[in-house]
């Protein structure tokens, strides 16, 4: 927002503030538009009833202490305004022997203890073999937007502090500290950062996204019954297989843009799991944190364990508001750096080109041509250290491959520097081959049980990154790396999952402690990196989308969303992501046909498509002719003059590639100014034109021109108004097998 449109913003919500204290607008409005009234804290708690009030946006979270001294669920849904409406908590009335008022009653976090026999926030074995938590309130604590309760077992041994945070757009984040309050060891066998409750009711419909490797999160709906849905990893890491993302809409069914959607994420990159449990009651709760499979955390007396963030939000106006509540959350809030006005820079990846054969001539090669094309930063992938020619050797010994860079990496970086392009490199960092000088020399730094097989996966095992010597070796070797080469930017791959997860060297209690030691370690490496070589972005990649969460989201600025790069496909890996993660985190790249699919889709509907996310390219560009470099610039310039509006607008889904043969994304930009229309046709059927598209998130009395066309649209005029691109829709000409369209819309003032 430019300075000036800040001020005239200001002034006007002033003058709205004005007129609520003269009685001339009432709260109820201004609560309407989302604007808090004057002096309303985020965070209210109602002494007498003993109630917190957490307001953002157009949401509210109320949660109370009740009759037992049980922290109870209380609301979840469009924010209520007037805080004289809570009264005092009651736990739900006893139903019968087997289903008492404690199995009914929707706490907040649920110890597993007592009565109680769904799926727990906590269970754990305290001092002398009890297995019984039961949870009460002791205290509480607010500090602005965060909210700090603390629980007591009722043997005093363990206490939980349960920290909750309120942001602006009514996002909310939830998750606990467990501490051991006793003298003795206390074991932590499920761990959850939070459960969310919504009332009883029929109709409830569970999204999430879900795949393996190559079609990584494929957005999935299902109506929900009684029982439990549980979707995890057990993986070590987050996994292809599924995200730690869910929504529920119901119980009258949502659509994109109409509905109640509740809807979460889980900021964890490692062993997760989300539990969706309707209980016989009807009642719904989402359960979620570290994965309880294989999971025991020995705390010794005043240590804790600490859970990963849970967010979560609300909209009335479905699932196309719930993202753009997501996106806005992130771009503020959960990535590294302030992301306004900071644009992905357009990539090129050498992987797709060259695979492992990587050298100084070569890879020198393609930079003059990405440089031609207008890329801004080079990335050299796989291939460039140790005995590194295949899958088989190198990984684990990050030095240049002196056959391949006889000179290091310096004439490469120098050459791509002078290109005009930024420099990145492909890391694999904890992982290691067989065959290479570090398992030669530390064979015991590797994921094993004593005398048992060490199964390999990609020719690769798992470095033990628990261990504080392998940290400290991952984090000098990249350190060495990133201070003695000009480099900008990292991939940092994973590209296997964990087996056989002995840490032999830990006493037997603790092994099992390397699911989480694992995964905040190599939070610990990036967060070291980072912090001494401020400039440095990274990208997560795991096999494609096996690391894409909230917890990698706030140390890397973009992930790898998949392997599969075919245009057509990608649009529904796209679909998927874009419910869950802002499209600014999701490198995209162009590459060279037949795909995976022994498709062929022409190269301006594989730009149309990358151009959906953030630009990147992976052909092998000492291959094409001229007409590619020049489709290839002009995309490239085109994706720069948008790009703000992708990358940090708003996200409006028009058409599913799901739903039919046409889809469409819109991006509007946060000042309103600029809107993106991008339509694909998969295959034209029977002769049939494509119907107009309806534009969303414009102004009606706004007048647009139409900037730029890439394809073509049936309407002949310079300008349209908001109201009739909204209401009678754009039609794109689109015809015959993957046809794209991109429609650039600049409102006139
Ligand atoms: C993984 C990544 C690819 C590429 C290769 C390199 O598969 O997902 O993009 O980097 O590793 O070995």
């Amino acid at each position: 927002m430019s300075p000036h449109l800040f001020v005239r913003r200001r002034r006007g919500l002033d003058r709205l503030k004005l007129l609520v204290s003269c009685g001339l607008v009432s709260a109820v409005a201004l609560a309407a538009l989302a604007i808090p009234v004057r002096g309303e804290a985020p965070i209210r708690f109602i002494d007498s009833a003993k109630v917190w009030v957490l307001s953002g946006g157009n949401a509210s979270y109320v949660l109370g202490v009740n009759e037992r001294n049980e922290l109870q669920s209380v609301y979840w849904g469009k924010r209520i305004w007037r805080d004289q409406d809570w009264t005092v908590v009651k736990s739900s009335p006893q139903w019968d022997g087997v289903d008492p008022s404690t199995n009914t009653t929707p706490e907040e976090y649920p110890g597993w203890g007592g009565l109680r026999f769904f799926e727990p926030c906590l269970k754990a074995t305290l001092a002398g073999g009890v297995r019984d938590v039961v949870l009460e309130y002791a205290a509480h604590d607010i500090r602005g937007d965060e909210l700090s309760v603390t629980m007591k077992d009722i043997g005093g041994g363990l206490a939980v502090e349960l920290r909750y945070r309120i942001y602006p757009n009514g996002v909310l984040s939830k998750s606990s500290v467990i501490r051991n309050a006793s003298n003795a060891v206390v074991t932590i066998e499920s761990a959850q950062s939070g459960a969310w409750q919504l009332p009883a009711a029929e109709g409830y419909h569970l999204s999430y996204l879900a795949g393996r490797w190559g079609e990584e999160t494929l957005y999935t709906r299902e109506p929900i019954h009684r029982g439990s849905k549980v979707i995890e990893s057990r993986r070590g890491s987050t996994s292809n297989q599924f995200n730690p993302w869910f929504a529920i809409d119901g119980p009258e069914e949502a659509g994109e843009e109409h509905g109640n959607v509740w809807f979460g994420a889980l900021g964890w990159s490692g062993s997760w799991k989300i539990a969706v449990e309707q209980t016989p009651h009807r009642d719904l709760r989402i359960t979620g944190g570290y994965n309880d499979f294989d999971f025991s955390y020995p705390l010794k007396p005043g240590e804790s364990l600490s859970t990963p963030p849970f967010y979560a939000g609300f909209t009335d106006h479905g699932f196309g508001e719930a993202s753009r509540l997501m996106h806005r959350f992130q771009l503020e809030h959960i990535l590294p750096r302030p992301s306004a006005g900071h644009p992905r820079p357009v990539l090129y990846n050498s992987w797709e080109a060259t695979g492992f054969a990587v050298d100084e001539p070569g890879q020198t090669a393609l930079a003059r041509k990405a440089a031609e094309i207008g890329v801004e930063r080079f990335v050299m992938d796989d291939g460039w250290f140790g005995a590194r020619d295949s899958s088989l050797a190198g990984l684990g010994d990050w030095v240049p491959n002196p056959k391949k860079f006889p000179h290091g990496l310096k004439p490469l970086i120098d050459n791509v520097k002078s290109l005009g392009m930024d420099f990145g490199l492909w890391v694999e960092p904890e992982m290691v081959n067989s065959d290479s000088d570090l398992y030669r020399a530390h064979p015991d730094w590797v994921l094993s049980f004593p005398g048992r097989p060490r199964s390999e996966a990609r020719n690769q095992l798992v470095l033990n990154l628990s261990r504080e010597d392998v940290k400290e070796y991952v984090l000098a070797s990249l350190d060495k790396l990133v201070s003695e080469n000009e480099i900008a930017f990292l991939k940092w791959d994973l590209n296997r999952n964990f087996s056989e997860p002995g840490w032999q060297e830990a006493p037997p209690a603790e092994q099992k402690t390397i699911w989480v030691r694992h995964v905040n370690n190599y939070y610990d490496v990036i967060d070291r990196l980072r912090a001494r070589h401020p400039k440095l972005e990274i990208e997560s990649c795991a096999s494609g989308g096996g690391r894409v969460d909230l917890g990698v989201l706030t140390r890397t600025e973009e992930v790898w969303p998949s392997d599969n790069t075919d245009a057509f496909d990608r649009l529904s890996i796209q679909y998927g992501y874009s419910h869950a993660y802002t499209p600014k985190t999701m490198m995209a790249w162009v590459t060279d046909v037949p795909s995976m699919d022994q498709r062929s889709e022409p190269l301006e509907y594989r730009f149309l498509v990358a151009m959906m996310g953030s630009l990147g390219i992976g052909s092998n560009l000492t291959k094409w002719n001229p007409e590619e470099v020049q489709v290839a610039s002009r995309m490239v310039a085109l994706y720069k003059r948008i790009r703000g509006t992708v990358q940090e607008g708003q996200l409006y889904r028009l058409l599913a590639p799901v739903d039919g043969s046409l889809s469409a994304n819109e991006y509007v930009s946060q000042n309103g100014k600029q809107a993106v229309l991008f339509a694909f046709l998969h295959a034209q059927q029977y002769g049939r034109l494509a119907p107009s598209i309806h534009l969303r998130g414009l102004a009606e009395t706004a007048v647009y021109r139409v900037g730029v066309v890439e394809g073509k649209i049936a309407e002949k005029q310079e300008t349209f108004s908001g109201a009739y691109l909204m209401n009678h829709g754009l039609t794109p000409s689109l015809k015959g097998e993957f046809d794209a369209a991109a429609v650039v819309l600049e409102r006139l003032d």
